[in-house]
């Protein structure tokens, strides 16, 4: 099982996807990135994650869950690499190649189409906690890494049971716990990194809310566009409810956003 296909997952990292290279298209190349981040939403975490991972310009890097791109072009304009990006929504694929002109393939981060010893350092970023099979995806990961190779990682953790379902107003259907993501705590994380062969270095939570101000005022315009023009859309208010209940998980502090880079070994 990957975790793959619900109808919230599809709306949320595949319809979005393509409407948010749409609003990027009608604002400005200046938007991408920051509308391109989602789920590693801040400048913050990526440079921290950058710092650590020894990238240079030769460096073979690897983004497995990249969503639109946002992480591997930020990437690619700070630090003058050319990652690659693996992706299982079609139009998120579609949207880091047009918008960062990256290469980028349809895969998912348990089936990745590259050599073992392929890359000389990968991250992965807000991915892990929407799939079930996280072995195999770390797995695939020690595969094409070398050994020495550098992993990031950012996850969003619960170290403790969610809290049950609200429900909120008249409503009386409760509002589900996030549809698609699958949260582990981080001694499930730190197990399951050591069983594929990656020895974990620094570690540090993140506030994803750090970013520069102009990135916020760019990411929220994005939002604004895409609400104009799809906010009638089933799949625009799926999307919306699957990620306003991640935030008020995170600011309940029932979830941490974690970072951590690893070594394979
Ligand atoms: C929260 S988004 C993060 C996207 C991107 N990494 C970023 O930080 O902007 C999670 C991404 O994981 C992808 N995903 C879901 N299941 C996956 C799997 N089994 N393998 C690889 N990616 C997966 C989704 O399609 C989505 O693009």
């Amino acid at each position: 099982m990957t975790g793959l296909g619900s109808e919230a997952m599809e709306a949320e990292f595949d319809t979005v996807a393509g409407w948010t290279e749409e609003a990027v298209r009608a604002l400005g190349p200046e938007y991408a990135v920051p509308a391109g981040c989602r789920g590693s939403g801040s400048e913050g975490a990526l440079r921290w994650l950058a710092d650590r991972l020894e990238l240079g310009p030769g460096t073979r890097m690897l983004d497995s869950g990249a969503g639109v791109g946002g992480p591997a072009g930020w990437l690619a304009a700070e630090r003058g690499l050319r990652p690659f990006c693996a992706e299982p929504m079609a139009s998120a694929v579609r949207a880091s190649r047009r918008l960062f002109g990256l290469p980028s393939v349809v895969a998912i981060g348990q089936q990745l189409p590259f050599a073992d010893d392929a890359v000389d350092a990968a991250w992965c970023l807000g991915v892990l906690c929407t799939t079930s099979d996280k072995a195999g995806a770390l797995g695939e990961l020690r595969r094409v890494l070398t050994d020495r190779g550098r992993l990031g990682l950012l996850v969003f953790v619960a170290d403790r049971p969610l809290p049950p379902p609200l429900f909120v107003g008249d409503d009386p259907q409760p509002a589900p716990l996030p549809d698609g993501n699958e949260f582990p705590s981080e001694a499930e994380l730190r197990g399951l990194l050591a069983e594929a062969g990656f020895a974990l270095g620094e570690t540090t939570d993140v506030d994803l809310g750090d970013s520069p101000a102009v990135w916020s005022e760019r990411a929220d315009a994005v939002a604004a566009e895409i609400a104009r023009r799809h906010g009638n859309d089933p799949a625009f208010r799926q999307a919306e409810e699957n990620s306003s209940r991640v935030g008020r998980l995170l600011s309940d502090g029932d979830l941490r956003a974690w970072l951590g880079v690893a070594t394979a070994v």
